[in-house]
């Protein structure tokens, strides 16, 4: 066949592109990814995706390697997280769909009248809202305190008749707090409420973490577990684990249809047909690093966390929210600093980003109790932070220095920049001519401006549902043919 383009000017421009990334490796980007820093592992993980490349893992029994690796890697993920035979699991393809499953199968296990609610720490992933609004459930969200954890009693508090589950994380991304598990999960079990643990960031982790108290499977009344590989298992994107304790509970995660005139149906996760790639990969990779490597590279996390959140609360102007539990932390203002001293933390984080460090920028949040939760950056550290923990403390520290003083940006400010906002629904075209006034329009390669405090003011100033048209509007563009 003559190729409409060489294979090796496609990679080569395949290679130009991926030269644009942030970078996914050497620790400047503490978010999103997760470097274990061994070369040896993503050459593991690139072997496996490519022998299983053609498999469809739609279907175990006509491709048998799925059933034999999806098997491994659940009895790994089963023994790392406390849980004994009864427990069983499926894996996904990332902690999104491990949470949307748990939730479904809690509504379809519900026998209430009604609307079902999910209650669960405001701290709670946003893939709980995805599910709740996916699957037709109000979403209860209980307020937490300043140090990001929820008061046990105020969860349990919530728990009634008509409630289909309720949630904890092991620990919450925003500021890695670990909910109290023991307490709610025994409330939950008493008022026959099942109870899930979004270990999805802390899964992989946690289990090697010094001090902690139960927070799996070992908890009675837990009732699943969300893991994911492709965090602290080091699995490229693309693979997780949701567990469950007892065959009939996970039974309800499955959808499953003879009626119509195809192939039967059977679905235990959200897809139809899909790669086996991710899979091979983790499953791949909890065979090289077995128990042992995983302690040990968490073992590297804990000691960089504890020299960060060290480093951090040495810089006048900035405390780190909390304790946090597990390779996170969010980073806030010191308010007990006077205000010319300060350091706000995004554009602290704007900062770090011009020394070539991407911090992740997140916005504050007005409780239903009335408290604000403050705005904060959010920095994941991972095995590879390790090496390069001189270079990137320094930046810290100039980044702090070369901003402290200067004040928030101020929400009055970036509304006056506004043009009038419209009293209804916006269409394409009004949300793009509003991004293009505030300079947040993609460049040519998609990527956006380099200062993102402005647009985090912005968050935090308009009301939930304008921001977040915009949002889809930018993504929606930034992806569209240029
Ligand atoms: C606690 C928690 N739950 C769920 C998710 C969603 O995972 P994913 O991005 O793999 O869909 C994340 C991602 O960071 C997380 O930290």
């Amino acid at each position: 066949m003559q190729f409409a383009e060489q294979p090796a000017d496609i990679l080569a421009r395949l290679e130009q592109l991926r030269a644009a990334d942030a970078p996914t490796h050497g620790g400047h980007v503490l978010s999103y990814v997760y470097d274990s820093g061994l070369a040896e592992l993503d050459e593991l993980a690139a072997a496996s995706i490519r022998a299983v490349q053609p498999v469809n893992g739609l279907d175990p029994t006509t491709f048998t390697s799925v059933a034999v690796m999806e098997g491994e890697v659940v009895a790994f993920a089963r023994d790392l997280l406390g849980g004994d035979s009864d427990v069983v699991g499926s894996v996904t393809t990332g902690g999104t769909e491990s949470c949307l499953l748990a939730v479904k199968t809690a509504r379809d296990l519900w026998t209430g009248s009604g609307r079902p609610r999910l209650v669960a720490p405001v701290t709670v992933h946003a893939a709980f809202h995805k599910a709740a609004h996916y699957f037709g459930l109000e979403l209860d969200l209980v307020p937490v305190g300043q140090d990001g954890r929820p008061s046990a009693q105020a969860v349990i508090e919530r728990l009634g008749e008509d409630v289909a589950l309720v949630v904890v994380s092991a620990p919450s991304y925003p500021h890695a707090a670990l909910d109290p598990v023991a307490e709610v999960a025994a409330a939950a079990a008493a008022a026959g409420i099942p109870c899930h643990v979004d270990a999805c960031i802390g899964g992989w982790v946690l289990p090697f973490w010094s001090g902690l108290a139960p927070w799996d499977f070992r908890v009675p009344g837990v009732t699943s577990v969300s893991a994911d590989l492709h965090k602290f298992g080091y699995a490229p994107k693309g693979v997780s684990v949701l567990l469950q304790r007892g065959r009939d509970r996970q039974r309800a995660q499955f959808f499953t249809t003879t009626r119509w005139p195809g192939y039967p149906v059977v679905n235990p996760t959200m897809l139809g047909s899909k790669s086996a790639g991710a899979l091979a990969a983790g499953w791949a990779i909890t065979h090289a690093l077995g128990r042992d490597g995983l302690a040990e590279l968490a073992a590297s996390c804990e000691r960089s966390t504890a020299a960060l959140v060290a480093l951090v609360d040495g810089i006048e102007g900035l405390r780190v929210v909390g304790s946090p539990v597990g390779p996170l932390i969010a980073v806030a203002a010191d308010e007990g600093t006077p205000a010319d001293r300060r350091v706000d933390p995004h554009h602290w984080a704007d900062q770090a980003r011009a020394h070539g460090w991407l911090l992740q920028l997140q916005p504050g949040l007005a409780q239903s109790d009335g408290s604000v939760l403050p705005h904060t950056t959010h920095l994941t550290i991972t095995p590879v932070t390790e090496a390069v923990l001189p270079e990137l403390s320094a930046a810290l520290v100039t980044a702090a220095d070369e901003v402290r003083g200067v004040p928030a940006v101020s929400p009055a400010d970036v509304l006056g920049a506004l043009p009038g906002l419209p009293d209804g629904p916006l269409d394409s075209a009004a949300a793009a001519a509003i991004l293009g006034s505030i300079g947040l329009v993609a460049g040519d390669s998609g990527g956006l401006p380099d200062r993102m405090a402005p647009f985090l003011a912005l968050v935090g100033a308009l009301p939930a549902p304008l921001v977040e048209r915009l949002l889809t509007e930018l993504i929606g563009r930034v992806v569209e043919p240029r």
